[in-house]
């Protein structure tokens, strides 16, 4: 099935790019139908206009409450036929009525592995904390910030001595491959909700748990004997 996506954004849109280059890959069964930011100089809204895909902006400053400005996203979205919401760094929490409009159907991706760090910054919050394996989230989405049922993480490890731009740049890297592959177990009816959890269905009958001895990280390395 092609899913027909609305994007939703605040910033740079390097997430949404990858959206649009995996549909155009052909790796991903989707389409997207519209772009919305609440931030009128978004440069992912740039981005979309290159490939032709209608962009709008709905800036919540000219609302005088979420509600409303929920309502207008939500008015933008269906007249554009969207079925699955992707938010992809948008930086707002989205309210009872949008959520509640499309249930099991809002995705949101985040730089830090889930329940930790959600929130402003969260690269630069497991930077302070010193954690030494972070990573990135695609989750499905409740009235909560950064909340909701996890689809897919990925982890990488975490340096002290590092600029937090590094760190940062190596979820994105990450979060790159991870939001459409998102995507795509959606677009094949592969994702299953219950009791609050993701399970991913196989394929054909191929095996989804991956028990390699290699599928951990662990940072800093084990040494010789461990
Ligand atoms: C991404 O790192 C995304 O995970 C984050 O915003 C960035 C957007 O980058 N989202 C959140 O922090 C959500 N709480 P992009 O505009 O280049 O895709």
């Amino acid at each position: 099935m092609t899913l027909s996506i609305g994007v939703l954004l605040s910033g740079g849109g390097s997430n949404l790019q990858s959206i649009i280059d995996h549909i155009e890959q052909g790796v991903l069964e989707a389409r997207i139908r519209v772009v919305l930011s609440n931030e009128p100089k978004a440069g992912g809204l740039e981005r979309a206009g290159k490939h032709g895909i209608q962009t709008e902006v709905r800036d919540h400053r000219s609302y005088s409450s979420r509600a409303e400005h929920d309502a207008a996203l939500l008015k933008v979205l269906q007249a554009a036929g969207v079925e699955v919401v992707c938010l992809a760094g948008y930086m707002r929490l989205l309210g009872k009525t949008l959520v509640r409009a499309y249930p099991g159907r809002i995705l949101n991706i985040h730089p830090a592995l889930l329940p930790s760090f959600p929130g402003l910054d969260a690269q630069q919050q497991a930077a302070d904390y010193g954690v030494r394996i972070s990573g990135a989230t695609v989750h499905f989405v409740d009235e909560f910030l950064d909340h909701g049922p996890v689809i897919i993480q990925a982890a990488v490890p975490a340096y002290p001595e590092e600029d937090r731009g590094e760190l940062a740049r190596r979820i994105l890297a990450l979060e790159h491959r991870i939001y459409p592959q998102a995507l795509q177990w959606l677009a094949r009816d592969r994702l299953r909700l219950a009791d609050g959890r993701v399970h991913l269905q196989p394929e054909d009958d191929g095996l989804v748990l991956d028990s390699s001895p290699q599928s951990f990280l662990v940072n800093p390395p084990l040494e010789w004997g461990f």
